[in-house]
């Protein structure tokens, strides 16, 4: 069966000043997840959140927190960001070549669901052990764009990654982050993605809820021709 849609503001282009009326207005607009992008100023040249505002946010939404950590050292932040409440824990494969094994384990033993993501320069074959593994992740993340930044231009080149990616794994989360908005999305979806990052296309909108519709509609219409 094919994995279902799952739409994710990402919450970098909210307005952080506002996190919890942002989060409820996403939720209330469709989303089906919130995507909140941690970064350590080290793996990625920018600094954002950290656990002590996912345990904030927590109080205010029960909504699922899709937490993609863009740090150089993932391990660290496994304890916190379950204990803040953390819905999915995303690292990076650049940064957990040696350890991804035990990152997945205590990952899922703090209650949350365990993902990977690639930079655009990493070869894809590199994630297929973590999903073929006793203990694996259940999602991927593609990344088209460099990590760091929000409202940067789509890479289409990396859909030979999503399309690798399906082929193996049919029911596998493949989500793509970067770019991704109503002039993308049909590229995205019809590569075999299911779980949609969007940050501008969504926030920079006049109707964000026509967005999150056309993202959604665009994932459900690629499934159903295949
Ligand atoms: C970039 C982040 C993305 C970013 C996406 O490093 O991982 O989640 O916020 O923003 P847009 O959709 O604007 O490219
Ligand atoms: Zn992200």
């Amino acid at each position: 069966m094919a994995a279902a849609a799952k739409i994710a503001p990402s919450m970098l282009s909210s307005d952080f000043a506002n996190l919890a009326a942002e989060a409820e207005r996403m939720v209330r607009l469709g989303a089906d997840w919130l995507h909140m992008d941690i970064m350590d100023g080290h793996f990625v040249p920018n600094l954002t959140i950290g656990a002590p505002v996912i345990q904030s946010l927590r109080k205010h939404t029960k909504a699922y927190l899709d937490c993609h950590l863009m740090v150089t050292n993932p391990s660290d932040y496994v304890e916190p960001f379950g204990k803040a409440g953390a819905s999915g824990f995303t690292f990076h494969i650049e940064v957990a070549r040696d350890n991804w094994h035990e990152l997945i384990q205590s990952i899922r033993e703090k209650g949350m669901r365990p993902g990977v993501s690639l930079r655009p320069g990493t070869p894809v074959e590199e994630v297929f052990p973590l999903v073929e593994a006793e203990n694996p992740v259940e999602l991927v993340l593609v990344m088209t764009v460099e990590p760091g930044f929000g409202g940067q231009k789509f890479m289409p080149e990396m859909m030979d990654k999503v399309r690798a990616l399906r082929k193996k794994y049919p029911s596998l989360d493949i989500e793509v982050d970067g770019g991704l908005g109503p002039s993308t999305i049909d590229v995205a979806a019809s590569a075999g993605a299911n779980c949609i990052v969007a940050g501008s296309s969504i926030f920079g909108a006049a109707d964000p809820g026509e967005v999150i519709l056309a993202l959604r509609k665009s994932v459900e219409g690629s499934q159903n021709k295949s």
